[in-house]
């Protein structure tokens, strides 16, 4: 008993010093229990109702929120609390792609709303003047991706996704790019840039210049174009890594201002 006080006035240290940084993530305990039903909850819902300002979303995106709350082509479908599905306007110009959903996702419903999260909506705000509801975000898989499905509520269980679970998920994403039909993507880090781009490099090589999204969602000549920068997960091990971020960032907007890239 003493010691799980001891534990969570440690997170609540922690808690409060990150608010001071302005890049909280909520204590664990403050989490809602974890239970995992033998049907997943209507995980389509979990996001609209995180996501009430957004515009609604056009209803082929609506079904396929259904379609993916029901998934279980891969084992992350078992094991997840809710798909995470995406959050945004469903007309944005520019839709960021993450690498999975973590823990605080999976318990929201929602792409990119623990510290990586905040960092985004703040590169977001500071650098292009936009809120996450002016822009779409996704994740490469819609579940969260742990190592331990069996302990889900333990620190440091996330994992990447494996190419099984990337392929299972991977036309969900295209679907979603049909329907928004963004002029740009912006890929988060290694994985969303190796997956997006068909590319084998990490992304301090591939960032730095923008390249055409390989799939042809629209036809020829109707390319998305494509910018990969780095994880804000990676930006808060190495602040280092935010000049070249910015200088990614300032081509998206230009990009959106002039339509020239
Ligand atoms: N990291 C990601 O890649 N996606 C999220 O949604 C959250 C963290």
């Amino acid at each position: 008993m003493k010691r799980e006080l001891a534990g969570a006035a440690r997170d609540l240290a922690a808690y409060l010093k990150a608010q001071d940084e302005n890049l909280a993530e909520p204590p664990r305990g403050a989490a809602p229990a974890r239970t995992r039903p033998p049907v997943p909850v209507a995980a389509a819902a979990a996001p609209e109702a995180a996501n009430t300002q957004m515009t609604k979303p056009p209803a082929d995106m609506d079904a396929l929120a259904q379609q993916v709350s029901k998934c279980r082509k891969c084992g992350l479908g078992h094991a997840r609390l809710n798909a995470v599905f995406g959050v945004g306007s469903p007309k944005a110009r520019v839709v960021f792609v993450g690498e999975g959903p973590g823990f605080q996702e999976d318990h929201k419903g929602e792409p990119f709303v623990g510290r990586s999260g905040q960092l985004l909506d703040k590169i977001l705000e500071t650098v292009l003047g936009l809120k996450r509801s002016d822009v779409y975000i996704a994740n490469i898989v819609k579940c969260h991706p742990m190592k331990n499905p069996e302990t889900p509520e333990a620190h440091g269980n996330d994992r990447p996704p494996t190419p099984e679970e990337i392929s299972a998920c991977r036309p969900y994403l295209d679907e979603q790019l049909r329907a928004i039909r963004p002029a740009c993507i912006v890929t988060l880090g290694s994985v969303a840039t190796k997956v997006l781009l068909g590319v084998d490099k990490g992304i301090s090589t591939v960032r730095g210049r923008s390249y055409d999204y390989p799939v042809e969602l629209f036809g020829p000549g109707h390319p998305i174009k494509v910018i990969p920068t780095y994880h804000p997960a990676a930006l808060l091990r190495n602040p280092n890594l935010k000049r070249d971020t910015w200088e990614d960032m300032k081509m998206l907007k230009s990009f959106l201002e002039t339509g020239k890239i």
